[in-house]
């Protein structure tokens, strides 16, 4: 098990740090499937893979959530910004690129078909962004460490904060499809990325609290492979400040 913290200075560098991750392993033979987020916090390492003029014969690429009702081809669905931030800019095949169908008669069969896909495949490298409520994909607290891929409530936190990308938070759908806690542990390695000073409670959280459901993304202290990246000000609430890769703290029985 490794946990490595490493704050850097701009998202740039943060972006190309992460990027330098996913493209080792890809110079490797080693990328067969990246897990994506969506969000600001990745969108640094999709301009650094672009830059890197990479190719991806063959690398499947599996989204983590999609909100629940926004109509085929709406800007902001998962599906419209996967496919513009990820699929054009890195020029990936369409049927490789998948993103959960929050559009689907059967949710629930969706969501099933969804977690089964990703099983056969498994992750090699997925990137994670943290909410401000310690969510990661949208396993808000108290997602069990157990769950899979399924329907969620998100939390008004997270409706005010992803209101950005819309007209407003009456806009923001209230339901998500994500993958579960369990889910997204699968991945072979993990790089979590968090930036501004609106994350250092949820980062502490994740990686200084109790690891609970209370705080999904304190889950990671249970992953094999993890890089978190961080800015100042997202790491300005850690007491122990990360001076480069440091060891996880011991996992209390019980918490898995
Ligand atoms: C997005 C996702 C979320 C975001 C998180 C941070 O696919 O799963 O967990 O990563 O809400 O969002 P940003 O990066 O916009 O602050």
């Amino acid at each position: 098990m490794r946990l490595e913290v490493e704050v850097l200075a701009t998202s740039e560098e943060i972006g190309r740090r992460a990027a330098r991750v996913v493209l080792d392993e890809l110079g490797a033979g080693r990328l067969r499937t990246l897990g994506v987020a969506t969000g600001s916090s990745p969108e640094q390492v999709y301009a650094a893979l672009a830059a890197a003029g990479a190719r991806w014969d063959g690398v499947e690429v599996f989204a983590l959530d999609e909100y629940v009702g926004l109509p085929p081809g709406h800007p902001q669905s998962y599906a419209a910004v996967v496919d513009r931030e990820v699929r054009g800019p890195l020029g990936l095949d369409p049927a490789r690129v998948h993103v959960p169908d929050g559009g689907a008669r059967d949710l629930d069969a969706a969501c099933a078909a969804y977690e089964r896909a990703l099983e056969q495949r498994g992750v090699d490298v997925q990137l994670l962004g943290i909410g401000a409520t310690g969510h990661i994909g949208f396993n808000e607290p108290g997602s069990p460490f157990s769950s899979r891929t399924r329907v969620v409530e998100l939390t008004e936190r997270t409706v005010a904060d992803n209101a950005r990308f819309f007209d407003g938070p009456e806009d923001v759908p209230r339901r998500a499809v994500t993958q579960g806690v369990a889910t997204i542990a699968r991945a072979r390695r993990h790089v979590l990325i968090a930036q501004g000073e609106a994350k250092a409670d949820a980062v502490r959280a994740a990686l200084e609290g109790e690891v609970s459901p209370d705080c999904p993304a304190s889950a990671l202290r249970t992953f094999d492979d993890v890089l978190v990246l961080l800015d100042p000000a997202a790491a300005s609430g850690l007491t122990e400040r990360p001076a480069g890769p440091r060891r996880p703290r011991p996992v209390p029985a019980g918490a898995r």
